[in-house]
């Protein structure tokens, strides 16, 4: 999608990192999410969907074990619901796709919406998380049944880090050289403004988007925490980089130039059990990857450039570091990170296959599974608590595969082992263009009823989409 803005030079805005979510009491945050404007393309205002008005949204920061709740208030024009990604969560709070928050004040009848009912509430919604889960890299965003692309892709996305005792104790980077990342591609209108080919400009009625882009929205200006192509000043040192592909559909393979080399220490969720270097990273939508990268391996002055690889055009440049001054480093990548206990899988573990295909939705075209477009009251698939499953999935184009509630492990990729950027928990898994990926589920805990689904949001939004309960 061509924007109709001059397109900034690469590499003069300075990289904004998110403020950090205060809590309003121990242990308590309130998000409300409304509609701001935001300086994106330098010279225009952007009306951006924000979590608390900015895009990305505050990070939130817990403690794994500490159960904490956030209040999410809708002061938008439109219905939301709040997804943690990543977040082992009560069925109740997880963001149902159905389970509304009505604008605060609206009183028109959306309940009859979707002809599908769910939990709809008028305002705000309190989301209980309890935490019982290691150190990771989760984000929130919006879940809407039909509308989630549109509603991410105006803004709607915010890091969430988890971090715990073992992560502590590691003397990884930390402070200011510890960065999150989300890196997503947008356009823009000559307004300034997000341009998403949606059909129903308005997110209220009629979902999908324009026939040339049902296989996903692809922007040719590729943004680091909401800025065009940044640039980032930096000590001559170890930096720690919590990346997260929050684009609708855009897939980055991600490399640095000027021979600094990329150390991947974490995954979906959270840290790797040993240290694996990388040439590259390869990241489709949802997926997040924990690197460390060392900057004092070059002379102060150096500029080091992370472009990527499958873009064309623009969207080959990404964000550049400016190694602008010598420092003190005691930072270090251990050998051993943490503990991954590795799959296992019994012999007798069933195996349930989703196939993810382009499909007929009554007249217009969407994305299947298995054949069926989502289907709140599917009650096909059914899990049950404590069991290993292996989940096996067939694609026929790229598709990102997330399921919620708890991370897998890859244990095949094409009829072998795991690819190089299958390591360690997931919880999103790109497949590949006709292959197979076998993946070994467990789900611990929480009773209820979940999604499986495309991460391409393009693909969610026209049905790409399964319920799973776990029983
Ligand atoms: Cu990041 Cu079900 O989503
Ligand atoms: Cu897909």
């Amino acid at each position: 999608l061509v924007s109709a803005v001059p397109l900034p030079e690469p590499y003069r805005v300075p990289l904004p990192v998110p403020p950090v979510a205060r809590p309003v009491a121990p242990d308590r945050y309130l998000i409300t999410a409304r509609v701001a404007e935001q300086e994106i393309i330098p010279g225009y205002r952007t009306p951006v969907l924000g979590y608390d008005g900015i895009f990305p949204g505050p990070t939130v920061e817990t403690r794994s074990g500490r159960e904490v709740v956030v209040r999410h208030r809708n002061e938008l024009p439109v219905p939301t619901v709040v997804h943690l990604h990543g977040g082992h969560t009560p069925p109740e709070h997880d963001g149902w796709p159905l389970d509304l928050v009505l604008p605060v004040g609206d009183t028109s009848d959306w309940t009859g919406h979707h002809g599908m009912p769910g939990d709809v509430v008028a305002g705000e919604r309190d989301h209980r998380y309890p935490m019982a889960q290691r150190a990771a890299t989760l984000w929130y965003h919006d879940h809407r049944m039909d509308f989630t692309a549109p509603a991410v892709y105006r803004g709607l996305a915010g890091f969430h880090l988890v971090r715990d005792d073992v992560e502590d104790a590691l003397p990884l980077p930390r402070g200011d050289r510890e960065l999150p990342l989300m890196i997503c591609d947008r356009s823009f209108a000559a307004d300034g403004s997000f341009a998403y080919p949606g059909l129903d400009r308005g997110m209220r009625g009629l979902p999908g988007v324009e026939d040339a882009w049902t296989a996903g929205v692809l922007g040719d200006v590729v943004l680091v925490n909401g800025a065009p192509w940044p640039v980032h000043e930096v000590d001559a040192a170890r930096h720690r980089l919590r990346i997260l592909n929050a684009s609708n559909a855009r897939r980055y393979r991600l490399q640095l130039d000027g021979g600094v080399r990329i150390v991947q220490v974490g995954s979906d969720g959270g840290l790797l059990a040993a240290p694996v270097e990388q040439d590259a990273i390869e990241l489709a939508p949802g997926e997040r990857f924990d690197v460390v990268v060392d900057f004092g391996a070059v002379p102060v002055g150096t500029d080091v450039t992370m472009t990527n690889a499958l873009g064309e055009g623009r969207t080959r440049d990404v964000l550049r570091f400016r190694v602008v001054r010598a420092a003190r480093d005691d930072s270090a990548v251990p050998d051993v990170l943490s503990e991954v206990e590795p799959p296992t899988v019994p012999a007798d573990a069933p195996v349930r296959t989703f196939t993810f295909a382009r499909g007929a939705l009554g007249d217009h075209r969407g994305w299947t599974i298995n054949g069926a477009a989502f289907d709140p009251d599917d009650a096909r698939y059914r899990t049950p608590l404590g069991a290993t499953e292996v989940w096996r999935f067939v694609t026929d184009v790229h598709h990102p595969v997330h399921v919620h509630l708890d991370p897998f492990q890859v244990v095949r990729r094409g009829g072998s082992g795991p690819g190089p950027f299958d390591g360690g928990w997931k919880d999103t898994v790109d497949v590949r263009p006709g292959e197979v990926v076998d993946v070994a589920v467990r789900f611990s805990d929480y009773r209820g009823r979940y999604v499986l689904h495309c991460h391409n949001l393009e693909h969610e939004d026209m049905a790409m989409m399964a319920t799973v309960h776990t029983v």
